[in-house]
Protein backbone atom coordinates (compact mmCIF):
# COMPACT_ATOMS: atom_id res chain seq x y z
CA UNK A 1 0.00 0.00 0.00
CA UNK A 2 2.61 2.36 1.05
CA UNK A 3 4.77 1.55 -1.58
CA UNK A 4 2.03 2.01 -4.26
CA UNK A 5 0.95 5.68 -3.05
CA UNK A 6 4.75 6.28 -3.11
CA UNK A 7 5.36 5.09 -7.05
CA UNK A 8 2.09 7.10 -7.63
CA UNK A 9 3.32 10.64 -5.96
CA UNK A 10 7.19 9.94 -8.22
CA UNK A 11 5.50 9.55 -11.27
CA UNK A 12 3.59 12.05 -11.06
CA UNK A 13 6.24 14.34 -10.41
CA UNK A 14 8.33 12.65 -12.77
CA UNK A 15 5.72 13.37 -15.37
CA UNK A 16 5.50 17.14 -14.72
CA UNK A 17 9.04 17.37 -14.39
CA UNK A 18 9.25 16.59 -18.19
CA UNK A 19 7.51 19.93 -19.22
CA UNK A 20 10.59 21.91 -17.51
CA UNK A 21 10.98 23.00 -13.78
CA UNK A 22 7.72 22.79 -11.75
CA UNK A 23 6.95 24.50 -8.86
CA UNK A 24 3.83 23.70 -6.78
CA UNK A 25 0.97 26.53 -7.25
CA UNK A 26 0.86 27.39 -3.07
CA UNK A 27 5.06 28.50 -3.98
CA UNK A 28 3.72 31.11 -6.13
CA UNK A 29 2.87 34.26 -5.90
CA UNK A 30 0.20 36.29 -8.68
CA UNK A 31 -0.63 39.59 -8.87
CA UNK A 32 -4.21 40.22 -9.39
CA UNK A 33 -3.64 43.22 -12.02
CA UNK A 34 -1.15 40.86 -14.12
CA UNK A 35 -2.50 37.20 -14.50
CA UNK A 36 -1.31 34.95 -16.66
CA UNK A 37 -4.08 33.59 -19.32
CA UNK A 38 -3.36 30.28 -16.65
CA UNK A 39 -2.08 29.75 -13.29
CA UNK A 40 -0.79 26.07 -14.38
CA UNK A 41 1.04 25.83 -17.77
CA UNK A 42 1.95 22.26 -16.76
CA UNK A 43 0.77 19.28 -18.27
CA UNK A 44 0.48 16.02 -16.26
CA UNK A 45 -1.54 12.85 -15.27
CA UNK A 46 -4.67 15.43 -15.00
CA UNK A 47 -4.17 17.13 -17.88
CA UNK A 48 -4.45 20.63 -18.78
CA UNK A 49 -5.60 23.41 -16.58
CA UNK A 50 -9.48 23.38 -17.46
CA UNK A 51 -9.97 27.24 -17.31
CA UNK A 52 -8.27 30.46 -17.40
CA UNK A 53 -7.26 33.29 -14.58
CA UNK A 54 -7.75 36.34 -16.99
CA UNK A 55 -11.28 36.64 -16.26
CA UNK A 56 -13.40 39.75 -17.54
CA UNK A 57 -16.71 41.15 -19.22
CA UNK A 58 -16.09 38.68 -21.91
CA UNK A 59 -15.99 35.90 -19.81
CA UNK A 60 -18.80 36.82 -17.54
CA UNK A 61 -21.58 34.53 -17.43
CA UNK A 62 -23.23 31.22 -16.50
CA UNK A 63 -20.93 29.47 -19.26
CA UNK A 64 -17.55 31.21 -17.32
CA UNK A 65 -14.48 29.23 -17.29
CA UNK A 66 -12.70 31.37 -14.58
CA UNK A 67 -11.16 30.17 -12.74
CA UNK A 68 -10.31 33.44 -10.43
CA UNK A 69 -12.20 33.53 -7.55
CA UNK A 70 -12.77 36.70 -4.79
CA UNK A 71 -13.67 36.82 -1.08
CA UNK A 72 -14.10 40.37 -0.18
CA UNK A 73 -17.67 40.54 2.07
CA UNK A 74 -20.91 38.91 2.56
CA UNK A 75 -22.42 39.75 -0.56
CA UNK A 76 -19.38 39.65 -2.42
CA UNK A 77 -17.36 36.20 -2.50
CA UNK A 78 -17.44 33.34 -5.07
CA UNK A 79 -17.45 29.28 -4.05
CA UNK A 80 -15.90 26.96 -6.44
CA UNK A 81 -18.40 24.72 -7.82
CA UNK A 82 -18.74 22.35 -10.87
CA UNK A 83 -18.54 23.49 -14.39
CA UNK A 84 -21.33 21.11 -15.64
CA UNK A 85 -25.00 20.22 -13.67
CA UNK A 86 -25.23 17.29 -11.46
CA UNK A 87 -21.07 16.63 -11.15
CA UNK A 88 -19.52 15.16 -8.05
CA UNK A 89 -17.23 17.32 -6.35
CA UNK A 90 -14.95 14.25 -6.02
CA UNK A 91 -15.28 13.68 -9.67
CA UNK A 92 -14.65 17.49 -10.59
CA UNK A 93 -12.54 18.77 -8.25
CA UNK A 94 -9.66 19.30 -10.74
CA UNK A 95 -11.83 21.63 -13.17
CA UNK A 96 -14.14 23.34 -10.47
CA UNK A 97 -14.77 26.85 -12.09
CA UNK A 98 -15.52 30.37 -9.66
CA UNK A 99 -19.17 30.73 -8.86
CA UNK A 100 -19.70 34.53 -7.16
CA UNK A 101 -22.43 36.30 -5.53
CA UNK A 102 -22.28 39.40 -7.97
CA UNK A 103 -21.27 40.09 -11.83
CA UNK A 104 -18.47 41.84 -12.50
CA UNK A 105 -15.48 39.11 -12.15
CA UNK A 106 -15.74 37.28 -15.22
CA UNK A 107 -17.77 34.83 -13.62
CA UNK A 108 -20.51 32.87 -12.95
CA UNK A 109 -23.23 34.20 -10.86
CA UNK A 110 -24.58 31.80 -8.18
CA UNK A 111 -28.39 32.01 -8.92
CA UNK A 112 -31.06 32.98 -6.79
CA UNK A 113 -32.17 31.05 -3.68
CA UNK A 114 -28.96 29.20 -4.02
CA UNK A 115 -27.31 30.69 -0.94
CA UNK A 116 -30.18 29.81 2.27
CA UNK A 117 -27.80 30.92 4.82
CA UNK A 118 -24.69 32.82 5.04
CA UNK A 119 -22.36 33.77 7.82
CA UNK A 120 -18.94 36.22 6.81
CA UNK A 121 -16.03 35.97 9.19
CA UNK A 122 -12.91 38.20 10.03
CA UNK A 123 -10.65 36.98 12.38
CA UNK A 124 -7.05 37.77 12.57
CA UNK A 125 -5.81 35.65 10.86
CA UNK A 126 -8.47 34.71 8.19
CA UNK A 127 -11.94 35.78 6.53
CA UNK A 128 -14.25 32.75 5.88
CA UNK A 129 -17.89 32.17 4.66
CA UNK A 130 -19.87 29.70 5.79
CA UNK A 131 -23.65 28.72 5.29
CA UNK A 132 -26.03 26.84 3.19
CA UNK A 133 -26.63 26.15 -0.28
CA UNK A 134 -28.93 24.56 -2.61
CA UNK A 135 -25.85 23.00 -4.42
CA UNK A 136 -27.34 21.73 -7.00
CA UNK A 137 -28.01 25.75 -8.31
CA UNK A 138 -24.27 25.65 -8.71
CA UNK A 139 -24.12 22.15 -10.48
CA UNK A 140 -23.33 20.22 -7.60
CA UNK A 141 -25.43 16.74 -7.52
CA UNK A 142 -28.14 17.38 -4.69
CA UNK A 143 -27.12 14.27 -2.64
CA UNK A 144 -23.44 14.87 -2.77
CA UNK A 145 -21.39 14.92 0.21
CA UNK A 146 -18.71 16.62 -1.33
CA UNK A 147 -15.21 17.14 -0.39
CA UNK A 148 -12.30 19.89 -0.42
CA UNK A 149 -10.87 21.97 -3.01
CA UNK A 150 -7.41 23.85 -2.36
CA UNK A 151 -4.09 25.05 -3.82
CA UNK A 152 -2.61 21.68 -3.29
CA UNK A 153 -3.56 18.36 -4.44
CA UNK A 154 -1.17 15.06 -4.76
CA UNK A 155 0.37 16.75 -7.58
CA UNK A 156 0.62 20.26 -5.90
CA UNK A 157 -1.13 21.58 -9.04
CA UNK A 158 -4.51 23.12 -7.27
CA UNK A 159 -8.11 21.69 -6.76
CA UNK A 160 -8.82 23.43 -9.36
CA UNK A 161 -5.63 23.31 -11.45
CA UNK A 162 -4.91 26.85 -11.61
CA UNK A 163 -7.36 27.58 -9.30
CA UNK A 164 -6.49 31.16 -7.55
CA UNK A 165 -8.12 33.35 -4.66
CA UNK A 166 -7.98 37.25 -4.11
CA UNK A 167 -9.36 39.60 -1.77
CA UNK A 168 -9.50 43.16 -0.73
CA UNK A 169 -10.56 42.73 2.44
CA UNK A 170 -6.63 43.36 3.70
CA UNK A 171 -6.03 46.31 2.11
CA UNK A 172 -4.32 47.74 -0.10
CA UNK A 173 -6.27 46.56 -3.23
CA UNK A 174 -6.61 43.05 -4.18
CA UNK A 175 -3.83 40.32 -2.33
CA UNK A 176 -3.93 36.82 -3.02
CA UNK A 177 -4.74 34.49 -0.61
CA UNK A 178 -2.17 31.52 -1.28
CA UNK A 179 -3.33 29.16 1.62
CA UNK A 180 -7.20 27.95 1.55
CA UNK A 181 -9.87 25.73 1.50
CA UNK A 182 -13.00 25.45 0.40
CA UNK A 183 -15.21 22.48 1.43
CA UNK A 184 -18.83 21.66 -0.53
CA UNK A 185 -21.47 19.24 -0.52
CA UNK A 186 -24.23 17.78 1.93
CA UNK A 187 -26.07 21.21 1.33
CA UNK A 188 -23.12 23.16 3.16
CA UNK A 189 -20.24 25.85 2.10
CA UNK A 190 -17.16 26.96 3.83
CA UNK A 191 -14.40 28.85 2.34
CA UNK A 192 -11.26 30.46 4.75
CA UNK A 193 -8.99 32.54 2.90
CA UNK A 194 -5.78 32.58 5.29
CA UNK A 195 -4.20 36.32 5.21
CA UNK A 196 -0.63 35.54 3.65
CA UNK A 197 0.94 37.96 5.93
CA UNK A 198 -0.04 35.67 9.01
CA UNK A 199 2.52 33.33 10.35
CA UNK A 200 0.50 30.72 10.47
CA UNK A 201 -1.36 30.88 7.24
CA UNK A 202 -0.91 27.65 5.91
CA UNK A 203 -2.03 25.68 9.61
CA UNK A 204 -5.30 27.88 9.59
CA UNK A 205 -5.89 26.84 6.37
CA UNK A 206 -4.79 23.28 6.53
CA UNK A 207 -5.48 20.73 3.83
CA UNK A 208 -4.67 17.11 4.59
CA UNK A 209 -8.37 16.70 6.68
CA UNK A 210 -10.46 16.57 3.55
CA UNK A 211 -12.50 13.40 5.02
CA UNK A 212 -14.08 15.30 8.10
CA UNK A 213 -15.48 18.59 6.35
CA UNK A 214 -16.82 21.88 7.06
CA UNK A 215 -17.16 21.27 10.80
CA UNK A 216 -13.75 20.24 11.49
CA UNK A 217 -11.93 22.49 9.28
CA UNK A 218 -14.19 25.63 9.75
CA UNK A 219 -16.08 24.84 12.70
CA UNK A 220 -18.80 28.34 12.88
CA UNK A 221 -22.32 28.65 13.73
CA UNK A 222 -23.71 27.57 10.20
CA UNK A 223 -26.86 28.69 11.02
CA UNK A 224 -29.58 28.41 8.31
CA UNK A 225 -31.81 31.10 7.49
CA UNK A 226 -29.42 33.25 9.01
CA UNK A 227 -27.48 35.84 6.76
CA UNK A 228 -24.44 37.53 8.75
CA UNK A 229 -21.00 39.50 9.24
CA UNK A 230 -19.11 39.21 11.97
CA UNK A 231 -15.99 39.49 13.69
CA UNK A 232 -14.67 36.57 15.58
CA UNK A 233 -11.64 34.50 17.24
CA UNK A 234 -9.16 32.20 15.45
CA UNK A 235 -10.56 28.45 15.35
CA UNK A 236 -7.98 26.23 16.57
CA UNK A 237 -5.66 24.94 13.50
CA UNK A 238 -7.55 21.99 11.59
CA UNK A 239 -6.82 19.11 13.70
CA UNK A 240 -5.54 20.27 16.44
CA UNK A 241 -7.56 19.90 20.02
CA UNK A 242 -7.27 20.12 23.61
CA UNK A 243 -8.71 17.73 25.59
CA UNK A 244 -8.35 17.73 29.73
CA UNK A 245 -6.01 20.59 29.49
CA UNK A 246 -3.66 18.23 26.81
CA UNK A 247 -3.19 19.84 23.45
CA UNK A 248 -3.88 16.93 20.88
CA UNK A 249 -3.21 16.32 17.06
CA UNK A 250 -6.09 14.54 15.08
CA UNK A 251 -4.29 11.73 12.49
CA UNK A 252 -7.32 11.48 10.00
CA UNK A 253 -7.37 7.85 8.59
CA UNK A 254 -6.63 6.50 5.42
CA UNK A 255 -9.60 5.87 3.18
CA UNK A 256 -8.50 2.41 2.55
CA UNK A 257 -9.80 1.99 5.76
CA UNK A 258 -13.38 2.34 5.45
CA UNK A 259 -15.57 5.28 6.40
CA UNK A 260 -14.49 7.23 9.70
CA UNK A 261 -16.57 5.81 12.57
CA UNK A 262 -15.29 7.90 15.31
CA UNK A 263 -13.55 10.98 15.62
CA UNK A 264 -12.39 12.07 18.83
CA UNK A 265 -13.04 15.44 19.19
CA UNK A 266 -15.73 17.94 18.73
CA UNK A 267 -14.25 21.29 17.70
CA UNK A 268 -14.40 24.19 19.23
CA UNK A 269 -16.71 27.13 17.62
CA UNK A 270 -14.69 30.32 18.06
CA UNK A 271 -16.43 33.49 19.77
CA UNK A 272 -17.71 35.98 17.38
CA UNK A 273 -18.53 39.61 18.26
CA UNK A 274 -20.24 42.57 16.67
CA UNK A 275 -22.58 40.58 13.91
CA UNK A 276 -24.30 42.51 11.28
CA UNK A 277 -27.61 40.86 9.97
CA UNK A 278 -28.55 41.30 6.76
CA UNK A 279 -31.47 40.18 4.24
CA UNK A 280 -30.74 37.73 1.53
CA UNK A 281 -33.01 39.59 -0.91
CA UNK A 282 -30.41 43.20 -0.52
CA UNK A 283 -26.99 40.84 -0.69
CA UNK A 284 -27.50 39.02 -3.80
CA UNK A 285 -29.32 41.65 -6.15
CA UNK A 286 -27.02 40.35 -9.40
CA UNK A 287 -28.42 36.68 -8.74
CA UNK A 288 -30.14 34.97 -12.34
CA UNK A 289 -32.66 32.84 -11.72
CA UNK A 290 -32.22 29.34 -11.06
CA UNK A 291 -32.87 27.06 -14.23
CA UNK A 292 -33.50 23.46 -15.30
CA UNK A 293 -33.29 20.77 -13.50
CA UNK A 294 -32.03 22.57 -10.47
CA UNK A 295 -34.70 25.04 -9.99
CA UNK A 296 -37.55 22.46 -9.98
CA UNK A 297 -35.32 19.33 -8.62
CA UNK A 298 -34.34 21.95 -5.25
CA UNK A 299 -37.98 22.98 -4.36
CA UNK A 300 -38.20 19.69 -2.57
CA UNK A 301 -34.66 18.51 -1.71
CA UNK A 302 -33.03 21.71 0.05
CA UNK A 303 -36.55 22.75 1.65
CA UNK A 304 -36.40 19.44 2.98
CA UNK A 305 -32.77 19.66 4.26
CA UNK A 306 -32.79 23.32 4.89
CA UNK A 307 -35.27 23.36 7.90
CA UNK A 308 -34.39 20.89 10.06
CA UNK A 309 -30.65 20.18 11.94
CA UNK A 310 -28.26 18.35 9.19
CA UNK A 311 -27.42 15.21 9.69
CA UNK A 312 -24.58 13.21 7.97
CA UNK A 313 -25.18 10.25 9.00
CA UNK A 314 -28.06 10.12 6.60
CA UNK A 315 -26.76 12.62 3.97
CA UNK A 316 -23.74 10.43 3.27
CA UNK A 317 -24.03 7.83 0.72
CA UNK A 318 -21.09 5.80 2.34
CA UNK A 319 -22.40 5.86 5.93
CA UNK A 320 -20.59 8.25 7.87
CA UNK A 321 -20.30 8.05 11.60
CA UNK A 322 -24.04 7.60 13.41
CA UNK A 323 -22.09 9.48 16.31
CA UNK A 324 -21.64 12.81 13.77
CA UNK A 325 -25.25 13.68 13.79
CA UNK A 326 -25.85 17.18 12.79
CA UNK A 327 -22.64 18.31 11.93
CA UNK A 328 -22.54 20.06 8.55
CA UNK A 329 -21.16 17.75 5.80
CA UNK A 330 -18.94 19.54 3.37
CA UNK A 331 -17.07 16.66 2.42
CA UNK A 332 -17.46 14.27 4.86
CA UNK A 333 -16.68 10.44 3.44
CA UNK A 334 -16.73 11.86 -0.31
CA UNK A 335 -18.09 8.60 -2.36
CA UNK A 336 -14.88 8.89 -4.63
CA UNK A 337 -11.82 7.97 -3.56
CA UNK A 338 -9.23 10.34 -4.98
CA UNK A 339 -5.43 10.19 -5.64
CA UNK A 340 -4.90 13.65 -3.63
CA UNK A 341 -7.61 12.10 -0.33
CA UNK A 342 -5.37 8.56 -0.56
CA UNK A 343 -2.33 10.58 -0.03
CA UNK A 344 -3.82 12.90 2.26
CA UNK A 345 -4.26 9.63 4.13
CA UNK A 346 -0.70 8.49 3.41
CA UNK A 347 0.83 11.51 4.77
CA UNK A 348 -1.17 11.86 7.89
CA UNK A 349 0.27 8.22 8.11
CA UNK A 350 3.77 8.48 7.51
CA UNK A 351 3.37 11.55 10.37
CA UNK A 352 1.90 9.30 12.54
CA UNK A 353 4.99 6.95 12.15
C1 LIG B 1 -10.62 38.78 -21.41
O1 LIG B 1 -10.42 37.44 -20.96
C2 LIG B 1 -10.11 36.54 -21.99
C3 LIG B 1 -10.08 35.15 -21.39
O2 LIG B 1 -9.12 35.03 -20.39
C4 LIG B 1 -8.80 36.94 -22.65
O3 LIG B 1 -8.50 36.04 -23.70
C5 LIG B 1 -8.89 38.35 -23.16
O4 LIG B 1 -7.64 38.76 -23.63
C6 LIG B 1 -9.36 39.30 -22.05
N1 LIG B 1 -9.58 40.64 -22.61
C7 LIG B 1 -8.95 41.70 -22.15
C8 LIG B 1 -9.31 43.00 -22.79
O5 LIG B 1 -8.16 41.65 -21.23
Amino acid sequence: MLTLLATALVSSTAVLAQGGAFTPLASQSFTYTALPYQADPNTGERGHQYGYNICNSTTQGQESLCQTAIINSIDDFCLWGPPEPNSLIGDTEGEAVAWCTKGGHGTRVIPEGALTGVQFMRTPDYIQVTGHIRQERINIAADDSGGEMDPHGADQRGNPLGGLLFSNAWGGGYVQAIEWHNFMGGGVFCLKACDPRGPNAARFCEHIFDRIGCAYNAPAAYEDGVFESCLGENQDFPGIYTSNGVVMTYTQPPESLGPISVRPYEPRIPASSSCTPYTSSALYTDAPPATGAAASSSSTTSRASTSTPRSTATRSTTGTSASATSTPGAGFVGASVSLSALLAGFFAFAVAL
